[in-house]
């Protein structure tokens, strides 16, 4: 029974990848539970083409002797459970954001593994449920800039959420998303983050259109595209998972894997993403 709570910056990919790893552990043999934690803006289950889901986590907010269970939806493609927030606004008018804790408490018993998405920057609304995690990922997202300003930018943010996870005793891993061939010098970011940071780099995962096609169609990118380059990556991401939570691989190990998937899924040129190999 292992909780992961998913945070970063916004737009940096939270939503999409917790939709992705949880399809990836269920179709891995984990029985997998979603959760939605942004409880303003849910959007989780839109990834699996829920949309107005009459019973959700405001439902049971306002109704404590609901049971859990009742909010809970099946995806039977991907074999993941659901549990999503209201798209209605006037539900989260005086919610409890601390009664999410025992939300999901009551509920990850059933489960192998249960991912839990946040809202965008410091993770208010699912702060509660990091007492019950284990792990957490920071999420980010790589842009176009100089590489000082990148470095700038993961001293700010992941250096913030990561020592907020520390705090909460969580292991803490970081996934690149959206990365493009001009985003720069990966390798670079990624010894930054391993060895500057100190955060083991789990995934890293190109910006592929694919990713945005899914969601419109209302299924996780692995699901509706296993082999768009994203969804390879992703694959990829969610087996380091695999490893480091249920048989922890040494760190050396992991990143070994992470070069050569940076290497083959974004075609670089060896002597560009091959250098430090
Ligand atoms: N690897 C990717 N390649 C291309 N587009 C992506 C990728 N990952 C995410 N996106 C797109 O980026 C946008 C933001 O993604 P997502 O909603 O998952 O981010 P978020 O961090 O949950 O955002 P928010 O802070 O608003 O909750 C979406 O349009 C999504 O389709
Ligand atoms: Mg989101």
């Amino acid at each position: 029974m292992v909780s992961i709570v998913v945070t970063g910056r916004g737009g940096a990919g939270k939503t999409t990848m917790s939709a992705n790893l949880s399809t990836y552990f269920s179709r891995r043999g984990y029985s997998t539970l979603v959760v939605d934690g942004d409880l303003y803006l849910p959007k989780l289950a839109f990834h699996f083409g829920i949309y107005d889901p009459r019973y959700n986590i405001h439902t049971l907010l306002k109704n404590p002797d609901m049971e859990v269970i009742q909010a809970v939806y099946h995806d039977p493609k991907t074999g993941v459970d659901i549990l999503p927030g209201s798209s209605k606004i006037y539900d989260v008018i005086d919610m409890n954001q601390k009664r999410l804790r025992d939300i999901v408490n009551e509920i990850r018993t059933r489960y192998e593994v249960t991912i839990i998405d946040s809202p965008v920057g410091i993770p208010f609304d699912t702060i509660s449920t990091f007492r019950l995690a284990k792990y957490q990922l920071i999420i980010i997202e790589i842009e176009r800039s100089p590489i000082k300003s990148v470095h700038r930018m993961i001293e700010n943010e992941v250096v913030k959420l990561k020592s907020l996870g520390k705090a909460y005793g969580l292991n803490v891993g970081v996934i690149l998303n959206k990365v493009r061939e001009s985003s720069g010098d990966v390798d670079d970011i990624i010894e930054f983050l391993e060895h500057s940071v100190d955060v083991p780099v789990v995934g890293v995962i190109p910006f592929d259109n694919k990713v945005p096609e899914a969601t419109n169609y209302g299924r996780p990118v692995i699901d509706y595209a296993p082999h768009a380059k994203a969804s390879k990556a992703i694959a990829e991401s969610g087996d380091i998972l695999i490893k480091w939570i249920f048989n922890r691989e040494k760190r050396r190990g992991m990143s070994h894997r992470l070069y050569e998937a940076v290497t083959s899924l974004l075609s670089f040129d060896r002597a560009f993403a091959g250098k430090k190999l």
